[in-house]
Protein backbone atom coordinates (compact mmCIF):
# COMPACT_ATOMS: atom_id res chain seq x y z
CA UNK A 1 0.00 0.00 0.00
CA UNK A 2 3.06 2.51 0.62
CA UNK A 3 3.43 3.07 -3.35
CA UNK A 4 -0.62 4.28 -3.24
CA UNK A 5 -0.18 8.40 -3.07
CA UNK A 6 -3.77 9.25 -3.73
CA UNK A 7 -7.62 8.25 -3.75
CA UNK A 8 -7.02 8.33 -7.47
CA UNK A 9 -4.35 4.90 -7.17
CA UNK A 10 -6.40 3.10 -4.74
CA UNK A 11 -9.07 3.93 -6.89
CA UNK A 12 -7.25 2.57 -10.19
CA UNK A 13 -6.51 -0.11 -7.79
CA UNK A 14 -10.02 -1.23 -6.94
CA UNK A 15 -11.16 -1.08 -10.46
CA UNK A 16 -8.34 -4.04 -11.36
CA UNK A 17 -9.63 -6.13 -8.46
CA UNK A 18 -13.14 -5.91 -7.98
CA UNK A 19 -15.49 -7.07 -10.51
CA UNK A 20 -16.82 -4.68 -12.94
CA UNK A 21 -20.04 -4.64 -11.61
CA UNK A 22 -19.35 -3.89 -8.05
CA UNK A 23 -17.02 -1.22 -8.96
CA UNK A 24 -19.11 0.40 -11.31
CA UNK A 25 -22.11 0.65 -8.67
CA UNK A 26 -20.13 2.44 -6.95
CA UNK A 27 -18.55 4.87 -9.10
CA UNK A 28 -21.62 5.78 -10.86
CA UNK A 29 -23.94 8.45 -10.60
CA UNK A 30 -27.33 8.89 -12.56
CA UNK A 31 -28.48 9.02 -16.07
CA UNK A 32 -25.89 11.12 -17.38
CA UNK A 33 -23.47 11.64 -14.18
CA UNK A 34 -23.81 15.23 -14.54
CA UNK A 35 -24.20 15.56 -10.61
CA UNK A 36 -21.63 12.63 -9.76
CA UNK A 37 -19.03 14.53 -11.71
CA UNK A 38 -19.83 18.08 -10.56
CA UNK A 39 -19.65 17.03 -6.95
CA UNK A 40 -15.79 16.55 -7.59
CA UNK A 41 -15.39 19.39 -10.17
CA UNK A 42 -16.42 21.87 -8.40
CA UNK A 43 -14.45 21.00 -5.52
CA UNK A 44 -11.59 21.80 -8.18
CA UNK A 45 -12.90 25.69 -8.73
CA UNK A 46 -12.15 26.60 -4.81
CA UNK A 47 -9.13 27.92 -4.32
CA UNK A 48 -6.91 28.24 -0.83
CA UNK A 49 -5.46 31.12 0.67
CA UNK A 50 -1.72 30.31 1.23
CA UNK A 51 -0.56 32.16 4.42
CA UNK A 52 3.44 32.14 5.34
CA UNK A 53 5.56 32.61 8.35
CA UNK A 54 2.89 31.50 10.67
CA UNK A 55 3.84 29.08 13.88
CA UNK A 56 3.14 25.66 12.01
CA UNK A 57 3.94 23.63 15.01
CA UNK A 58 1.93 21.41 17.58
CA UNK A 59 -1.60 21.16 14.57
CA UNK A 60 -4.30 19.30 15.54
CA UNK A 61 -6.82 17.47 13.15
CA UNK A 62 -9.32 16.80 15.93
CA UNK A 63 -12.79 17.91 16.25
CA UNK A 64 -15.77 16.62 16.93
CA UNK A 65 -19.31 15.24 14.99
CA UNK A 66 -22.44 15.58 16.75
CA UNK A 67 -20.73 15.65 20.12
CA UNK A 68 -18.06 12.82 19.49
CA UNK A 69 -14.57 13.65 19.51
CA UNK A 70 -13.21 12.83 16.22
CA UNK A 71 -9.25 12.68 15.09
CA UNK A 72 -10.22 14.20 11.76
CA UNK A 73 -14.04 15.42 10.92
CA UNK A 74 -14.38 12.73 8.48
CA UNK A 75 -17.14 9.48 9.21
CA UNK A 76 -17.34 7.05 6.97
CA UNK A 77 -20.75 7.27 4.74
CA UNK A 78 -23.64 4.83 4.24
CA UNK A 79 -22.98 3.22 1.16
CA UNK A 80 -24.99 0.02 -0.49
CA UNK A 81 -23.41 -2.72 -1.16
CA UNK A 82 -19.76 -2.13 0.83
CA UNK A 83 -19.47 -6.08 1.34
CA UNK A 84 -19.34 -6.29 -2.30
CA UNK A 85 -16.54 -4.45 -2.56
CA UNK A 86 -14.31 -6.82 -0.60
CA UNK A 87 -15.85 -9.66 1.30
CA UNK A 88 -16.90 -9.07 4.59
CA UNK A 89 -16.49 -5.26 3.65
CA UNK A 90 -18.55 -3.46 5.99
CA UNK A 91 -17.05 -4.65 9.05
CA UNK A 92 -13.30 -4.35 7.89
CA UNK A 93 -14.34 -0.15 7.27
CA UNK A 94 -15.23 -0.36 10.41
CA UNK A 95 -12.87 -1.93 11.77
CA UNK A 96 -10.25 0.62 9.95
CA UNK A 97 -12.73 3.55 11.16
CA UNK A 98 -12.35 2.77 14.95
CA UNK A 99 -8.90 2.34 14.69
CA UNK A 100 -8.37 5.85 13.28
CA UNK A 101 -11.04 7.39 15.59
CA UNK A 102 -13.75 8.68 13.16
CA UNK A 103 -17.39 7.34 13.16
CA UNK A 104 -18.92 4.61 10.52
CA UNK A 105 -21.91 4.69 9.08
CA UNK A 106 -23.79 1.15 8.41
CA UNK A 107 -26.38 1.60 5.94
CA UNK A 108 -29.73 -0.41 5.85
CA UNK A 109 -28.47 -1.56 2.01
CA UNK A 110 -25.34 -3.73 3.04
CA UNK A 111 -23.88 -6.91 3.05
CA UNK A 112 -23.01 -7.25 6.70
CA UNK A 113 -25.73 -6.65 9.74
CA UNK A 114 -25.91 -4.49 12.19
CA UNK A 115 -25.09 -7.38 14.23
CA UNK A 116 -22.02 -8.71 12.32
CA UNK A 117 -20.17 -4.64 12.89
CA UNK A 118 -21.32 -4.57 16.45
CA UNK A 119 -19.35 -8.13 17.37
CA UNK A 120 -16.18 -6.59 16.06
CA UNK A 121 -16.17 -3.36 16.95
CA UNK A 122 -15.79 -1.84 20.59
CA UNK A 123 -17.15 1.71 19.92
CA UNK A 124 -20.39 2.91 18.81
CA UNK A 125 -21.10 3.62 15.31
CA UNK A 126 -23.93 5.06 13.36
CA UNK A 127 -26.25 3.30 11.57
CA UNK A 128 -28.30 4.82 8.45
CA UNK A 129 -31.94 4.08 8.07
CA UNK A 130 -34.26 3.49 4.78
CA UNK A 131 -38.07 4.28 5.96
CA UNK A 132 -39.46 1.45 4.35
CA UNK A 133 -43.35 0.21 3.82
CA UNK A 134 -43.37 -2.42 6.67
CA UNK A 135 -43.02 0.02 9.76
CA UNK A 136 -42.91 -2.80 11.98
CA UNK A 137 -39.83 -3.84 10.05
CA UNK A 138 -38.48 -0.28 10.75
CA UNK A 139 -39.05 0.11 14.46
CA UNK A 140 -37.58 -3.54 14.66
CA UNK A 141 -34.10 -2.08 12.62
CA UNK A 142 -34.49 0.92 14.98
CA UNK A 143 -34.04 -1.10 17.95
CA UNK A 144 -31.48 -3.93 16.32
CA UNK A 145 -29.73 -0.59 15.95
CA UNK A 146 -30.22 0.99 19.63
CA UNK A 147 -29.39 -2.54 20.76
CA UNK A 148 -26.01 -2.42 19.31
CA UNK A 149 -25.42 0.85 21.20
CA UNK A 150 -25.30 2.99 17.83
CA UNK A 151 -25.00 6.76 18.82
CA UNK A 152 -26.76 8.20 15.75
CA UNK A 153 -29.30 7.52 13.35
CA UNK A 154 -28.92 8.70 9.87
CA UNK A 155 -32.34 9.42 8.27
CA UNK A 156 -31.59 9.22 4.19
CA UNK A 157 -34.41 11.73 2.36
CA UNK A 158 -33.81 11.51 -1.16
CA UNK A 159 -34.05 7.85 -1.92
CA UNK A 160 -37.54 7.01 -1.83
CA UNK A 161 -37.74 6.25 -5.22
CA UNK A 162 -34.22 5.39 -7.03
CA UNK A 163 -32.52 7.62 -9.77
CA UNK A 164 -31.68 5.47 -12.92
CA UNK A 165 -27.70 4.24 -12.75
CA UNK A 166 -27.55 2.86 -16.64
CA UNK A 167 -24.40 0.59 -15.39
CA UNK A 168 -26.15 -1.17 -12.93
CA UNK A 169 -28.81 -2.06 -15.37
CA UNK A 170 -26.38 -3.00 -18.02
CA UNK A 171 -24.34 -4.96 -15.85
CA UNK A 172 -27.07 -6.82 -14.75
CA UNK A 173 -26.23 -6.50 -10.87
CA UNK A 174 -27.04 -8.99 -8.80
CA UNK A 175 -25.78 -9.58 -5.02
CA UNK A 176 -24.81 -12.23 -4.74
CA UNK A 177 -23.52 -12.13 -8.51
CA UNK A 178 -24.53 -14.39 -10.63
CA UNK A 179 -22.04 -16.96 -12.44
CA UNK A 180 -22.45 -15.99 -15.55
CA UNK A 181 -19.71 -17.07 -18.36
CA UNK A 182 -18.95 -13.56 -18.40
CA UNK A 183 -18.68 -13.15 -14.57
CA UNK A 184 -16.75 -16.42 -14.70
CA UNK A 185 -14.12 -15.59 -16.80
CA UNK A 186 -13.39 -12.09 -15.28
CA UNK A 187 -13.22 -13.98 -11.62
CA UNK A 188 -9.73 -15.79 -13.38
CA UNK A 189 -8.44 -11.85 -13.18
CA UNK A 190 -9.68 -11.21 -10.20
CA UNK A 191 -9.15 -14.37 -8.28
CA UNK A 192 -8.40 -12.50 -4.81
CA UNK A 193 -11.69 -10.90 -4.75
CA UNK A 194 -13.56 -14.70 -5.78
CA UNK A 195 -11.77 -16.37 -2.84
CA UNK A 196 -12.07 -14.09 -0.49
CA UNK A 197 -15.40 -13.93 -1.08
CA UNK A 198 -16.05 -17.78 -0.97
CA UNK A 199 -14.30 -17.66 2.26
CA UNK A 200 -17.29 -15.67 3.74
CA UNK A 201 -21.11 -16.58 3.78
CA UNK A 202 -22.15 -12.91 4.07
CA UNK A 203 -23.36 -12.17 0.12
CA UNK A 204 -27.13 -10.60 0.79
CA UNK A 205 -28.51 -7.36 2.03
CA UNK A 206 -28.21 -9.04 5.92
CA UNK A 207 -30.15 -6.20 7.57
CA UNK A 208 -33.00 -7.08 5.54
CA UNK A 209 -32.89 -10.50 4.33
CA UNK A 210 -35.34 -12.90 5.37
CA UNK A 211 -37.77 -9.66 5.57
CA UNK A 212 -37.36 -8.97 1.52
CA UNK A 213 -37.03 -12.55 -0.31
CA UNK A 214 -36.05 -11.18 -3.75
CA UNK A 215 -33.78 -8.15 -1.92
CA UNK A 216 -31.00 -10.22 -4.23
CA UNK A 217 -32.02 -8.92 -7.42
CA UNK A 218 -30.22 -5.79 -8.01
CA UNK A 219 -30.76 -5.01 -11.92
CA UNK A 220 -34.28 -4.98 -10.23
CA UNK A 221 -33.78 -2.79 -7.90
CA UNK A 222 -35.87 0.44 -8.57
CA UNK A 223 -38.87 -2.14 -8.82
CA UNK A 224 -37.54 -3.18 -5.41
CA UNK A 225 -37.29 0.28 -4.13
CA UNK A 226 -41.00 1.02 -5.09
CA UNK A 227 -42.52 -1.66 -3.67
CA UNK A 228 -40.54 -1.28 -0.32
CA UNK A 229 -39.94 2.34 0.28
CA UNK A 230 -42.51 4.21 1.42
CA UNK A 231 -43.23 7.17 -0.74
CA UNK A 232 -45.12 8.86 2.02
CA UNK A 233 -42.41 9.69 4.04
CA UNK A 234 -42.76 13.27 5.48
CA UNK A 235 -41.41 15.63 7.53
CA UNK A 236 -43.79 14.22 10.61
CA UNK A 237 -42.12 10.68 10.50
CA UNK A 238 -39.08 11.97 11.94
CA UNK A 239 -40.66 12.61 15.24
CA UNK A 240 -41.50 9.13 15.95
CA UNK A 241 -38.17 7.90 14.63
CA UNK A 242 -36.42 9.85 16.80
CA UNK A 243 -38.37 8.83 19.64
CA UNK A 244 -38.21 5.18 19.08
CA UNK A 245 -34.35 5.76 18.86
CA UNK A 246 -33.80 8.02 21.73
CA UNK A 247 -30.37 9.29 20.52
CA UNK A 248 -29.64 11.98 17.40
CA UNK A 249 -31.12 11.67 14.39
CA UNK A 250 -28.93 13.23 11.50
CA UNK A 251 -31.10 13.58 8.63
CA UNK A 252 -29.17 13.31 4.84
CA UNK A 253 -30.36 14.13 1.67
CA UNK A 254 -30.71 18.04 2.19
CA UNK A 255 -30.04 19.99 -0.84
CA UNK A 256 -31.56 23.37 -0.47
CA UNK A 257 -32.11 25.74 2.35
CA UNK A 258 -35.70 25.44 2.97
CA UNK A 259 -35.24 21.90 3.34
CA UNK A 260 -32.27 22.75 6.13
CA UNK A 261 -34.93 24.86 8.19
CA UNK A 262 -37.68 22.08 7.80
CA UNK A 263 -35.27 19.51 9.45
CA UNK A 264 -34.62 21.75 12.23
CA UNK A 265 -38.27 22.74 12.58
CA UNK A 266 -39.09 18.46 12.55
CA UNK A 267 -36.36 17.92 15.15
CA UNK A 268 -33.39 17.02 13.39
CA UNK A 269 -30.38 17.06 15.13
CA UNK A 270 -28.03 17.11 12.60
CA UNK A 271 -28.01 17.51 8.87
CA UNK A 272 -26.19 16.02 5.59
CA UNK A 273 -25.98 18.36 2.47
CA UNK A 274 -26.22 15.66 0.50
CA UNK A 275 -27.32 14.42 -3.48
CA UNK A 276 -26.59 10.97 -2.64
CA UNK A 277 -23.06 11.44 -4.52
CA UNK A 278 -24.85 11.90 -7.49
CA UNK A 279 -26.40 8.72 -7.96
CA UNK A 280 -30.34 10.41 -7.90
CA UNK A 281 -31.44 13.56 -9.18
CA UNK A 282 -28.89 14.29 -12.08
CA UNK A 283 -28.64 18.07 -12.75
CA UNK A 284 -29.03 18.79 -8.88
CA UNK A 285 -26.32 21.04 -7.68
CA UNK A 286 -22.90 20.04 -6.57
CA UNK A 287 -23.20 19.68 -2.81
CA UNK A 288 -19.88 21.86 -2.17
CA UNK A 289 -21.92 24.84 -4.33
CA UNK A 290 -25.12 24.55 -2.20
CA UNK A 291 -22.97 24.15 0.92
CA UNK A 292 -22.11 28.18 2.01
CA UNK A 293 -26.12 29.01 1.60
CA UNK A 294 -27.04 25.88 3.53
CA UNK A 295 -24.58 26.73 6.41
CA UNK A 296 -25.44 30.63 6.90
CA UNK A 297 -29.31 30.11 6.78
CA UNK A 298 -28.85 27.16 9.64
CA UNK A 299 -25.36 26.44 10.52
CA UNK A 300 -25.65 28.64 13.90
CA UNK A 301 -29.19 26.61 14.87
CA UNK A 302 -27.57 22.62 13.95
CA UNK A 303 -24.55 20.79 13.00
CA UNK A 304 -24.30 20.96 9.26
CA UNK A 305 -22.25 17.87 7.66
CA UNK A 306 -21.39 17.44 3.73
CA UNK A 307 -21.48 14.82 1.68
CA UNK A 308 -20.01 14.32 -2.21
CA UNK A 309 -17.15 14.35 -4.06
CA UNK A 310 -14.43 14.74 -1.69
CA UNK A 311 -11.36 12.82 -3.01
CA UNK A 312 -9.08 14.70 -0.64
CA UNK A 313 -7.92 15.93 2.37
CA UNK A 314 -7.59 19.51 -0.02
CA UNK A 315 -11.52 19.05 -0.81
CA UNK A 316 -12.23 18.30 2.68
CA UNK A 317 -11.25 21.60 4.03
CA UNK A 318 -12.39 23.58 1.27
CA UNK A 319 -16.14 21.47 3.08
CA UNK A 320 -14.95 23.04 5.93
CA UNK A 321 -13.87 26.21 5.12
CA UNK A 322 -17.36 26.99 3.64
CA UNK A 323 -19.55 26.16 6.51
CA UNK A 324 -19.45 22.17 7.52
CA UNK A 325 -18.34 20.77 10.72
CA UNK A 326 -17.54 17.40 9.25
CA UNK A 327 -17.91 15.30 5.87
CA UNK A 328 -18.98 11.90 5.07
CA UNK A 329 -17.26 10.15 2.38
CA UNK A 330 -18.42 7.01 1.05
CA UNK A 331 -16.03 6.22 -2.15
CA UNK A 332 -12.69 6.87 -0.88
CA UNK A 333 -14.13 3.81 1.62
CA UNK A 334 -15.83 2.02 -1.53
CA UNK A 335 -12.67 2.32 -3.23
CA UNK A 336 -9.96 1.43 -0.65
CA UNK A 337 -12.14 -1.65 0.41
CA UNK A 338 -11.94 -2.75 -3.27
CA UNK A 339 -8.48 -2.22 -3.28
CA UNK A 340 -6.78 -3.93 -0.25
CA UNK A 341 -10.29 -4.60 2.53
CA UNK A 342 -9.19 -3.02 6.08
CA UNK A 343 -5.51 -1.83 5.07
CA UNK A 344 -7.05 0.11 1.84
CA UNK A 345 -9.69 1.71 4.27
CA UNK A 346 -6.79 2.71 6.63
CA UNK A 347 -4.60 3.80 3.83
CA UNK A 348 -7.48 6.17 2.22
CA UNK A 349 -7.91 7.73 5.47
CA UNK A 350 -4.19 8.52 5.78
CA UNK A 351 -3.60 9.84 2.20
CA UNK A 352 -6.87 12.45 3.70
CA UNK A 353 -4.95 12.76 7.30
CA UNK A 354 -1.93 13.72 5.67
CA UNK A 355 -3.34 15.73 2.77
CA UNK A 356 -5.45 17.89 5.30
CA UNK A 357 -3.14 18.10 7.57
CA UNK A 358 0.20 19.74 5.49
CA UNK A 359 -1.93 21.64 3.62
CA UNK A 360 -3.32 23.15 6.81
CA UNK A 361 0.22 24.05 7.55
CA UNK A 362 0.33 26.07 4.30
CA UNK A 363 -2.40 27.71 4.69
CA UNK A 364 -0.87 28.96 7.81
CA UNK A 365 -3.63 26.94 10.35
CA UNK A 366 -3.10 24.79 13.13
CA UNK A 367 -6.39 23.73 14.09
CA UNK A 368 -8.77 22.29 12.07
CA UNK A 369 -11.51 23.89 14.42
CA UNK A 370 -10.73 27.07 13.23
CA UNK A 371 -10.74 26.78 9.17
CA UNK A 372 -13.19 29.18 7.77
CA UNK A 373 -13.84 31.71 4.95
CA UNK A 374 -10.96 33.11 5.71
CA UNK A 375 -9.16 30.97 4.15
CA UNK A 376 -10.92 31.01 0.86
CA UNK A 377 -9.13 32.71 -1.99
CA UNK A 378 -11.44 36.04 -2.07
CA UNK A 379 -12.04 35.96 -6.35
CA UNK A 380 -13.52 32.50 -5.66
CA UNK A 381 -15.30 34.03 -2.50
CA UNK A 382 -16.78 36.30 -5.43
CA UNK A 383 -17.35 33.79 -8.04
CA UNK A 384 -19.12 31.50 -5.45
CA UNK A 385 -21.71 34.09 -4.56
CA UNK A 386 -22.32 34.40 -8.35
CA UNK A 387 -22.51 30.97 -9.18
C1 LIG B 1 -28.04 3.30 -2.32
O1 LIG B 1 -28.08 4.04 -1.38
C2 LIG B 1 -27.51 3.65 -3.60
O2 LIG B 1 -27.25 4.83 -3.83
O3 LIG B 1 -27.32 2.75 -4.41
Amino acid sequence: MSDILTIADLKDLARRRVPKMFFDYADSGAWTESTYRANEEDFGKIKFRQRVLVDMSNRSLESTMIGERVAMPVALAPTGLTGMQHADGEMLAAQAAEEFGVPFTLSTMRICSIEDVASVTKKPFWFQLYVLRDKDFVLNLIDRAKAAKCSALVLTLDLQILGQRHKDIRNGLTAPPKFTPRFVAEMMFKPGWAFRMLGTRRHTFRNISGHVSDAVNLAKLSEWTRTQFDLTLNWKDIAWIKKRFGGPVIVKGILDKDDAQLAIDNGADGIVVSNHGGRQLDSAPSTIRVLPEIADAVGHKTEVLMDGGIRSGQDLLKALALGAKGALVGRIMAFGLGAGGEAGVARALEIVRKETDTSMALMGERDIRNIGLHNIYSNDLERRQGY
